[in-house]
């Protein structure tokens, strides 16, 4: 199969993938297909943050193709998001306690399903203690219309522990009507390699850190020839999204913050730069910042291999 016939989703990770960064991201690489939103907290509809709303509004979303995220469990707050103007909400439950209550999923889907006009994903683990939850799951999901079903083969309980269960999400894959998306782990060339040979029918895979601490990798895994030196590459796109949450932010702590989240995924891929690295941790002025980010940018830095 030609790898760039593959469909690469930019997983949602909260306090990472937001409106900025998707929007800064696409100007910058390629390869990603559309993205899943960081989820919206289902709420009455008087205490929505207007802002929650903002990231995902499609009128703003027009670079990747975002799909909101919504997490929860009360059926009725749930329509209420899931009707707002978007043709596709993905559905995380509340932690990944819900999954071992496939009954309540049942009912939850139940309601939500005859009721938005939306078509619907869910986002899983293989279950919340056992992967032997999931077999459970798999009849209940068969009821429902969905549009997909995104598996991380891990447990809820096993945070990010061990590796992702290449097997499970074969046989989970081939027990449901659903189509699947592959999502966990997927960091560089070689574990999407060691992933498609295990299972070479799928196509749909959703990626999160790998894509923070290289956001060349879809167009690697697609790929596509690298155009231009990857440091200028990464330093025009870094400028680009620190003078976007310059605009958000009004306070050097919340920007400064935002940034040093962002190095701590992408950091560790730059050669021999672990000291500026602790430099940017440590930064508490925008000018210290600024001084300790141009030490990645500088001739002869290079990144990964
Ligand atoms: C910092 C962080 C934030 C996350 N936020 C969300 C979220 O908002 N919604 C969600 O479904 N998953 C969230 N996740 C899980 C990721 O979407 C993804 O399933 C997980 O990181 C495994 O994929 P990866 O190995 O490609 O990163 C988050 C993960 C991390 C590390």
């Amino acid at each position: 199969m030609k790898e760039n016939s593959i469909r690469i989703i930019l997983a949602p990770l909260q306090g990472f993938t937001d409106i900025t960064f998707r929007n800064v991201f696409d100007d910058h690489f390629s390869g990603v297909d559309e993205a899943v939103a960081p989820f919206i907290p289902t709420m009455g509809k008087k205490k929505l943050k207007s802002s929650r709303l903002k990231d995902v509004a499609p009128e703003k979303n027009k670079k990747i193709f975002t799909i909101p995220q919504i997490l929860g469990n009360n059926a009725d707050d749930f329509i209420f998001l899931a009707d707002c103007p978007h043709t596709k909400v993905a559905n995380k439950n509340r932690g990944s306690g819900l999954l071992m209550h496939p009954e309540k999923i049942d009912a939850f889907l139940d309601i939500v399903l005859s009721r938005i006009k939306n078509t619907l994903s869910v986002k899983i683990r293989l279950g919340r203690v056992s992967k032997d939850e999931i077999y459970n799951l798999l009849p209940v999901f068969d009821k429902y219309p969905l549009k997909e079903i995104i598996l991380h083969p891990r447990t809820g309980i096993q945070m990010y522990e061990g590796t992702p269960d290449h097997d499970a999400f074969e046989e989970a894959r081939l027990l449901s009507r659903h189509p699947f998306v592959y999502n966990g782990d997927i960091i560089n060339l070689t574990s999407f390699h060691i992933f498609q040979k295990k299972i070479p029918a799928l196509r749909n895979i959703m990626i999160g850190r790998g894509l923070l601490s290289n956001p060349f990798l879809a167009e690697e895994i697609k790929g596509f020839q690298l155009k231009d030196n990857k440091i200028n590459r990464l330093k025009d796109f870094h400028d680009d999204l620190f003078s976007g949450y310059q605009k958000i932010y009004s306070g050097p702590g919340h920007l400064i913050g935002r940034m040093k989240g962002f190095w701590s995924y992408l950091g560790p891929s730059f050669i021999k730069k672990e000291k500026s690295l602790k430099h940017i941790m440590k930064s508490e002025s925008v000018h210290r910042y600024e001084d300790a980010a141009a030490d990645f940018f500088t001739p002869g830095s290079e990144f990964l291999c």
